[in-house]
């Protein structure tokens, strides 16, 4: 309340006062956006009212923030991506997708290890056994190593120990740029004070610039095929691929949590679904137009948007491929072994996702209003090139290994 104050009042005077994004941030980590007192989200609305209209970023901040009072809470603004997504994307954007997801994996192992020797009070219930923190620290490393990121050899991390934990936060990545350490400081809003829902939140944010970065990849894809550059279209869903294949680490990151600490903040996220990616189903879109059934459903109807592009028949991967195969078939081999590889990581993504749903949720429905665990088994059931009639099937995806 006094850093709000403080700023309002530097206004006034008209000092330049900077927002205190990353006071306000750590006051919702001690106490949950669900549970916010009157008086702070008066102040908020204030602030939004008054000043955001001269402030882009401001009013993006604040109506992530002020979600469940607006009655606009929803999978985007629980994970701030109005916050996050142009650092990674148009004009402005200072990262790659892929950094920035290595940029919130790191964060979350800096977390764990900092909450672990007290270092901070954020997020205060539920500590983590240190056996689990070992484990996230190992899982964590693991996958910012299959990312690039120069990691320590060292297999059996002992982050309780003061000396192993300082080499572990020097050996994690951060940013050089001010803009991105900012961004990063004030986008985890969980809606309770369980220590796991900041993990559940970076975890989504990651995925989420990795999709960002798959449907770059489809779209260049695509764009390189209607060029008749096979061969670099192939270069293109090998990425996409690629991206996808070590992106599955994450789950068994996040396959550490506590489900019933899950179960608990989850309470408060009704409403917020990963069925809303918009770029989850974008990237689909730009595979190949989804069967009438699906784009009918809950997974479709649930991103409105994407579901416009997709009625007024955009251009696809698969239109694309069955062009050239009137063509040119002789090009085709390539492509073929591409978006088989492809189809595989993307079954495989799903099938990962599955194994972790049904271990967190049980028999619970999703907080997207679907019936949850059924409705992620009907979805194994899809395929991206379905228009294509790749043989790939469920029983040839090998289930990821959640211990
Ligand atoms: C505790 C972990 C998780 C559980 C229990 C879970 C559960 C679910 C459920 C029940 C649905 C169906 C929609 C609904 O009613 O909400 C769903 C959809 C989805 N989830 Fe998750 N999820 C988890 C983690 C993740 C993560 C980390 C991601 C990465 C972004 C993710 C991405 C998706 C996507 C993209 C869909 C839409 C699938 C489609 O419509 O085809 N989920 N999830």
């Amino acid at each position: 309340m006094r850093a709000l104050r403080t700023w309002r009042d530097g206004h006034a005077d008209r000092r330049s006062a900077q927002f205190p994004y990353e006071v306000v941030t750590r006051h919702v980590q001690r106490s949950g956006k669900h549970h916010l007192s009157a008086q702070v989200i008066e102040q908020l609305v204030d602030a939004r009212r008054d000043l955001a209209a001269q402030d882009d970023l401001l009013t993006r901040f604040l109506d992530c923030l002020l979600d469940k009072h607006d009655g606009t809470y929803r999978y985007d603004t629980y994970l701030s991506l109005p916050v996050l997504r142009d650092l990674v994307t148009g004009p402005a954007a200072v990262l790659s997708p892929m950094e920035l997801a290595g940029l919130l994996v790191a964060d979350v192992l800096r977390f764990e290890v900092e909450a672990l020797h007290g270092r901070h009070d954020l997020l205060p219930d539920g500590r983590p056994s240190v056996r689990t923190v070992r484990k996230r620290i190992r899982h964590g490393l693991g996958h910012l190593y299959r990312h690039g990121t120069p990691s320590p050899t060292r297999r059996d991390w002992n982050p309780e120990q003061p000396e192993q934990a300082d080499e572990i936060l020097a050996a994690l990545p951060s940013s050089g740029v001010p803009l991105v350490r900012a961004r990063l400081a004030m986008t985890v809003h969980p809606v309770h004070v369980l220590h796991d829902e900041y993990m559940f939140i970076r975890i989504l944010q990651s995925y989420e610039t990795v999709f960002t970065g798959l449907v770059g990849s489809a779209a260049e894809a695509l764009h390189r095929l209607r060029a008749a550059d096979v061969a670099g279209a192939a270069g293109c869903l090998a990425d996409a691929a690629t991206a996808l294949e070590r992106a599955g680490l994450l789950f068994t990151l996040l396959a550490t949590m506590d489900p019933s600490a899950f179960r608990h903040f989850r309470d408060f996220t009704e409403g917020a679904s990963a069925i809303q990616s918009e770029y989850y189903k974008r990237f689909e879109l730009t595979c190949g137009t989804p069967p009438g059934e699906r784009l009918s459903s809950p997974a479709f109807g649930s991103v409105p948007v994407v579901l416009e592009e997709a009625r007024h028949g955009r251009d696809t991967i698969t239109r694309a491929y069955l062009d050239i195969r009137r063509s040119n078939p002789e090009m085709l081999p390539a492509l073929d072994t591409a978006l088989a590889r492809l189809e595989r990581a993307h079954q495989r993504w799903k099938s990962t996702h599955h194994s972790l749903a049904t271990r967190m949720l049980g028999d619970a429905s999703g907080s997207g209003y679907t019936a949850g665990v059924p409705y992620l088994k009907d979805c194994l059931d899809n395929r991206l090139f379905w228009g294509i009639g790749t043989d790939l099937t469920t029983a040839e995806v090998r289930h990821a290994d959640l211990t």
